[in-house]
């Protein structure tokens, strides 16, 4: 059983450096280089048991880091030399099996001088603390958790997006907690499958994370399972935080929106001043000819109010083609600096006194230190006018109608008009700007109140969008660029 003394083996052993035993499943020595007393023994110690030779005891240590090796078939280590210190080898042991097959024919006991134990030590120390630091830094959230979902890594960037902080996250918390319910067995059998980046594997997958405040964060994900002999151990994950991207993809797209209209409105523009130069002469002379009948010719009263509804009707196409050549900027603009509270204040004064307004409460909430903007200010009123002649419609004369201004970040102002009206149907919201649409009965409304106010609002390098309240109607938001001169002195 025992290899015979001259064997490959004992040499081997012989020649170590380090304190070496090869001792049987009995733990008797069959080799080793060093005993008692820091002599070699070499094979004056074979036979005798590893204890007695490195603790002089008679019976195996308690515990027995050779029984140990056998007992798990794994390489163990012992920190401090077992017994009262009496130990040949000053050191730590390190014992590992020597398989023949499936089973373990010999073991091996090796000490380890403390010095050079602690200096790996101070390695695995040191390069942990760099493998934590480079988790820290990344700039994707990383996440690891074990086979039962415990997160046994969590980062900075990962507290950002999830909304715990690292403490909270490592004090047993699950997996699970940092998506909507559900979401981590989704990902899991994803993972499993080989269908999102490769077995084991999820590559770029939009999910929503969920923060510790019960807020969405949607996320795109890479995350992998983590085998250890074949078996899983871990999951990890990076979490790439999607809100500034698809915030500013929703920016590019209302820019495409904006642009499109601006394209629809430049071509209906052309369009119309043509038709309302077309119009206008033939209209001057229906409305001159028309007011001649009535100042010279005595004409029998009914006849008179005739001649007064043609006279009535033409103003109107008139004022139509005014609105259209104002459409199409065929009219002058006049810029000059202007106060936005003044223009919304001015409208609700000359509104107010109409009995379209008598049930309708007014709340102001205009910001006093409002910079001006430069406007053309007749088309400014005009715009007003529209959106609270809208808002008065939808409310059918009665609620509350709310007007707010205020300063978006230096530089720019806003005013919202809001209604607690009819609100508007959510297909509508992308056709209320263009030219002719209206949903009211043919003669109440032409459909270019709206789309009048985008070409102002355009010209003066500003946005108008509309968006229905939560609870009921209708907001609509314009933002205009400040007068540099006016902003600067507020700001400056
Ligand atoms: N505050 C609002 N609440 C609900 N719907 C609105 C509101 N403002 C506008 N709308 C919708 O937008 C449509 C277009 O408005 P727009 O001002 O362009 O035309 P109009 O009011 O119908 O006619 P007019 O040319 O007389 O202004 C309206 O018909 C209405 O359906
Ligand atoms: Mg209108």
């Amino acid at each position: 059983m025992y290899p015979d003394k001259r064997d490959g083996t004992i040499r081997a052993v012989e020649e170590q450096k380090r304190n070496l035993m090869l001792v049987s499943r009995d733990l008797k020595v069959i080799a080793t280089n060093y005993g008692p007393g820091r002599r070699p023994m070499g094979v004056q110690c074979m036979g005798r048991s590893c204890h007695e030779i490195l603790y002089c005891k008679n019976s195996p240590c308690h515990p027995c880091l050779a029984q140990e090796v056998l007992k798990t078939g794994k390489p163990a280590v012992r920190e401090k030399p077992d017994g009262d210190g009496s130990s040949a080898w000053e050191a730590c042991h390190y014992a590992y099996p020597l398989y023949s097959g499936k089973e373990i024919t010999f073991l091996v006991l090796l000490d380890y001088d403390v010095s050079s134990f602690e200096a790996m030590e101070e390695n695995l120390k040191r390069s942990n603390a760099f493998l934590i630091n480079l988790i820290h830094s990344a700039v994707d959230g990383v996440i690891a958790a074990d086979i039962r979902g415990r997160i046994v890594i969590f980062n900075s960037a990962a507290s950002e997006i999830c909304g715990f902080s690292e403490e909270e996250a490592l004090s047993g918390m699950n997996i699970r907690k940092v998506y909507p319910r559900g979401v981590a067995e989704k990902i899991m059998k994803k993972m499993r499958g080989d269908g999102w980046g490769g077995k084991g594997k999820v590559k770029n997958l939009k999910v929503d994370g969920m923060n510790r405040d019960g807020s969405r964060v949607p996320i795109a994900l890479d995350a992998a399972i983590v085998c250890d002999e074949g078996k899983e151990v871990a999951t990890i994950g990076f979490f790439r935080d999607m809100r500034e991207t698809l915030r500013m993809e929703e920016e590019l797209k209302g820019t495409q929106v904006q642009l499109l209209q601006a394209e629809k409105m430049a071509s209906l523009g052309k369009l119309a001043a043509g038709v309302a130069h077309q119009i206008n002469n033939p209209l001057g002379g229906i409305l001159l000819f028309a007011r001649l009948l009535l100042e010279e010719y005595d004409l029998p009263k009914e006849a008179r109010d005739d001649v007064k509804r043609i006279l009535r009707d033409a103003a109107r196409c008139r004022d139509t083609v005014g609105e259209l050549l104002a459409f199409a900027r065929q009219t002058r603009s006049e810029m000059a600096p202007f106060d936005i509270n003044q223009a919304i204040t001015r409208t609700l004064f000359l509104l107010e006194s109409q009995t379209l307004f008598h049930n309708i409460e007014i709340r102001s909430q205009l910001d006093l230190d409002l910079p001006q903007v430069m406007a053309d200010i007749q088309q400014m009123n005009h715009l007003f006018m529209n959106i609270i002649l809208n808002a008065a419609d939808a409310m059918d004369n009665e609620g509350v109608l709310t007007v707010a201004t205020g300063t978006v970040r230096p530089g720019r102002v806003f005013a919202e008009i809001s209604d607690t009206g009819s609100g508007i149907p959510e297909p509508l919201l992308k056709k209320i700007f263009d030219p002719f649409f209206t949903t009211k009965e043919a003669g109440e409304g032409t459909g270019l109140g709206l789309s009048l106010a985008y070409g102002i609002i355009e010209s003066h390098g500003g946005t108008i969008a509309a968006r229905n309240n939560p609870e009921k109607g209708a907001t609509f938001r314009v933002e205009i660029p400040a007068n540099p001169q006016t902003s600067e002195a507020d700001h400056g």
